[in-house]
């Protein structure tokens, strides 16, 4: 599908973005062992959540679209097939964790981008814990007897991470994980609220053996990383106004917006609550004053990882020079997403430079619609398309139909909002 997105005059309206993708998986994943039944309200719409969900189908889980039948901490089942991840890295690797533990073994594959991006992340750990993992083709499980071990992770990933806290659920001892950086929380804050012994200090997260999981009861907050492509074109459209309903603002997905006000957008928080143990607002942006150039280096790179793509298209229209370094991870996401975007916003009349790990973009430039390409890639065909909202003309981005991953209405309601 080609997507045609024209100048916006100005952003308008509320809308609901989708539930939160990395919770929605969790959610899926850790309720799947989980004694009983979970009320999981407004998981992600998006392809990549459906691939999870097929998955722990296959493993044994029961779904109605909002009740998940837990099958406990060994009730799982070994799939007839080799399990099918689809686009989703997060799948991959956190089934990883959790299926390395079992006794039986099984396979992951997915579409021919997961096949390229690198498993070997979550592998090795999984092997220091007496787990019987390979890679390539991903196979893991077997053998049971996992031990608790410490690990310093080398690179900050939320998603090995979490593999690693979810095989430790079924280790003989406590295993703690120590990370770089803070990276997002989302798998301890779940763990916790099911009632397994979760320790954290500062970068040091401990998690004890569990014989049970309680259900959960939760309703999913609107993704944050959905949300940053409106809060960067509501804040680059003069007279726009967008609220966005029920986002989660958990302190370790945030930075990105930290960074917007810091560069003059202007966004507000407003109705601050909790679902479960994670915290949501309405946020409302409204078109930016006067912007400042951005400097990123690798910790806050990798705090904003997600919104990397359409904060390079905010960059083009920052006066001065933007430096996004330290991202160098981009090159290994569902595209090489620094080469992905240079090659579009170039192609608008940009002025970015993609180097090793990041860009160099001098702004403010005029944006012209051309024939973009999102190398099927979510996120760059979002961020592609607000490039398109600020360009002169018509902006044609091809394959588009790939915001199904994350983002399936993410059309409509760029129309809604116009
Ligand atoms: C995710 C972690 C990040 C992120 C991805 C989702 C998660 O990946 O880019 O979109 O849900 O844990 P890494 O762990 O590779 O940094």
């Amino acid at each position: 599908m080609i997507a045609t997105v024209r100048r916006a005059r100005k952003l308008d309206g509320a809308i609901r973005v989708p539930g939160d993708k990395s919770i929605s998986h969790r959610a899926l994943i850790l309720g799947s062992i989980a004694s009983g039944r979970s009320r999981l309200g407004g998981l992600s719409p998006g392809a990549d959540v459906q691939s999870t969900l097929r998955c722990v189908q296959e493993l044994g889980a029961e779904f109605d679209g909002v009740k998940l039948e837990g099958c406990g901490m060994r009730g799982l089942h070994k799939a007839a097939g080799p399990l099918d991840c689809g686009n989703s890295g997060t799948t991959m690797r956190l089934l990883a964790g959790l299926l390395a533990a079992q006794e039986f073994e099984s396979e992951l594959v997915g579409d021919e981008s997961l096949s390229r991006r690198p498993m070997d992340r979550a592998v090795a750990p999984l092997r220091e814990m007496g787990a019987r993992a390979s890679w390539p083709p991903l196979r893991v499980g077997g053998q049971t007897l996992l031990h608790g071990f410490n690990h310093t992770m080398a690179k900050p990933s939320a998603q090995v991470k979490s593999a690693i806290l979810i095989a430790a659920l079924f280790a003989g001892g406590p295993t703690s994980v120590v990370e770089p950086i803070k990276t997002r929380d989302h798998t301890e804050l779940m763990l916790k609220a099911m009632g397994a012994a979760v320790e954290v200090d500062g970068l040091r997260v401990q998690v004890e053996p569990a014989t049970r999981l309680e259900p959960l009861d939760m309703d999913i907050p609107g993704d944050l990383s959905a949300a940053a492509f409106w809060l960067v074109a509501a804040g680059l459209i003069p007279g726009s106004r967008v609220v966005l309903e029920g986002v989660g603002v958990n302190p370790t997905r945030s930075a990105f917006i930290d960074l917007l006000l810091g560069a003059g957008f202007k966004v507000k928080f407003s109705r601050p609550r909790f679902v479960g143990a994670e915290p949501v607002a309405d946020l409302e942006v409204t078109a930016a004053a006067a912007l400042r150039p951005i400097q990123i280096d690798g910790d806050k790179a990798a705090e904003m990882i997600d919104e990397l793509p359409v904060l390079a298209v905010a960059a083009t229209q920052i006066p001065g020079k933007t430096v996004i370094s330290g991202a160098a991870e981009l090159r290994l996401k569902e595209s090489n997403r620094i080469e992905a975007m240079e090659e579009g916003l170039v192609a608008m009349g940009a002025d970015v430079t993609a180097v090793e790990d990041g860009w160099v973009i001098n702004g403010p430039r005029y944006l012209e619609g051309a024939r973009v390409s999102s190398h099927g890639d979510h996120r760059v065909a979002m961020a592609l398309a607000v490039a398109g909202l600020i360009a002169d003309g018509r902006t044609e981005i091809d394959a588009a139909e790939c915001v199904e991953i994350s983002y399936p209405n993410f059309f409509d309601h760029l129309e809604y909002l116009c």
